[in-house]
């Protein structure tokens, strides 16, 4: 499906997952507003990473750090220094592109032959690729390219001084770091231990791009996990497995979209000895979910360098002291929350339910993981025109909302109803009608099958609980 992304622009907007920011001035580049559906979609990814990382492993525990941390850190991370990207710069209107991306778009693109083939000189070194190509927006010429610092700089205090020169941090990790001997201190950790975290980073990328896949505020998940540094490897790829399964058992995300690629020697970040990524195959290719990467003892000896502090760590066993190796699963919420609703989304042709074919002849059902859906349960009166059916359903409503996030809806017939919900993936609708009233039982709808069972009011709670844990 070609058109799948901008499908699913269209349908985050307008049932309220995803909204440009600042909309009503235009929007601004590379940043999005998470609206009712979005949020809850966002905490329920969150929620389910934070379960698997922290709670269920003894050896994690979690952080929160701030965004904004002393400059040296960056200095000590070697972010001041290297964190960039190649920026070329049209010298006829002056828009400014990522070089890398100019080259691979023109490497895939028909008008490359205007230009002819890259060799693979051109295709190892950037800036003579770029000779080759033409500004895409006026077909200007390029200027060479530079390499332009990721950072968004603001300052300290009431003076814009360069004194007072701050960052917003590009990745969580640097808190995690910076924090590893109060973790130490405090939480007695043993080796092999980790830190996580969830947060947000900051990124002025040149060309932000592909809807909220590559943005410049964002959120990260990210676990540190320090180990003897001889068994590097090992955790490595232990690592690799974990995650992948994750992302297939506990998110139900189609492993035919799913591969490892290895990072090649050029694609390395300046901290880590071996890196792979774990893809999905969006409607614009493969892109990247998670990093996982060797990052050595890179960090721990730059902070213990430049903050002069003894980031050693004493191993009882061996009476010695070493620095361990950091093995780092690092993810964007964003990334995976798109990836969710790619995979999910459906059209069934010809509608559904008998009810909603003369209203519209395709129906979107947005088939998500039970346990990530935003809403879980949806409760519907009949009709909405009896008072007591509508008290009735209401009552049923309160008696879920503390189990489930539901919503009660009654605007519309019971087709539109069910149309509705199952376009934003709400799990089971609960229908109240007049047997309810009499019997005291409902009509629960699975959105999935669409099947439809009888269960008694009492019940419903447990019984909906079972059903979303399955
Ligand atoms: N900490 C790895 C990254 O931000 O990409």
């Amino acid at each position: 499906m070609k058109d799948l992304m901008s499908k699913i622009i269209s349908l985050a907007k307008r049932r309220g997952f995803i909204f440009q920011s600042s909309e009503i001035y235009g929007g601004i580049r590379g940043f999005y507003d998470f609206g009712p559906l979005g949020v809850e979609l966002k905490n329920n990814i969150k929620k389910a990473w934070w379960e698997n990382i922290v709670w269920q492993r003894k050896e994690i525990v979690g952080l929160d750090s701030s965004i904004i941390m002393n400059p040296k850190v960056w200095k000590a991370s070697g972010h001041i220094d290297t964190f960039a990207d190649p920026l070329a710069e049209c010298k006829k209107c002056h828009k400014r592109f990522r070089a890398d991306h100019l080259v691979e778009d023109f490497k895939d693109s028909a008008k490359l032959d205007e230009h002819g083939e890259f060799t693979k000189e051109e295709l190892e070194d950037i800036a003579k690729a770029i000779e080759k190509i033409k500004c895409p927006e006026c077909g200007g010429e390029l200027m060479p390219p530079r390499q332009f610092n990721l950072m968004f700089k603001t300052f300290i205090g009431p003076v814009e001084e360069k004194g007072a020169t701050a960052y917003l941090r590009p990745e969580t990790a640097q808190g995690i770091f910076v924090n590893y001997k109060n973790i130490v201190d405090t939480q007695r950790s043993k080796v092999p231990f980790g830190i996580a975290q969830i947060g947000k980073a900051f990124r002025n990328e040149i060309t932000p791009r592909n809807f909220i896949f590559r943005t410049r505020e964002f959120e990260q998940m990210e676990l540190e996990y320090f180990v003897k540094p001889e068994n590097d490897q090992k955790f490595f790829k232990t690592w690799v497995k974990e995650r992948m399964n994750w992302y297939v058992k506990d998110l139900g995300l189609d492993p035919k979209k799913l591969r490892i690629r290895p990072h090649e020697k050029d694609e390395l970040s300046h901290y880590s000895k071996s890196c792979v990524d774990i893809e999905y195959q969006f409607p614009f290719g493969w892109g990247e979910l998670e990093g996982i990467a060797n990052r050595t003892d890179f960090d721990l000896k730059q902070h213990q360098k430049f903050s002069g502090a003894d980031l050693r760590y004493f191993d009882e066993k061996t009476k010695k002291y070493y620095l361990p190796y950091v093995i780092e699963p690092s993810c964007g919420v964003d990334r995976i929350l798109l990836a969710l609703l790619c995979d999910a989304y459906q059209e069934v042709e010809g509608g559904r339910t008998k009810t909603t074919k003369s209203v519209k002849e395709v129906e979107i059902l947005l088939k998500l993981n039970k346990k990530i859906a935003p809403i879980k349960v949806t409760i519907l009166p009949l009709v909405k025109n009896k008072p007591k059916l509508v008290k009735k359903a209401k009552e049923i409503y309160d008696l879920l909302k503390s189990h489930f996030n539901c919503q009660y809806d009654e605007v519309g017939s019971i087709g539109r109803r069910y149309r509705r919900s199952d376009e934003v993936g709400v799990v089971f609708a609960v229908t109240c009608d007049f047997e309810t009233l009499e019997q005291n039982d409902v009509t629960v709808r699975d959105r999935d099958t669409m099947e439809q069972e009888r269960i008694k009011v009492e019940n419903l709670v447990e019984l909906l609980k079972q059903k979303l844990e399955k």
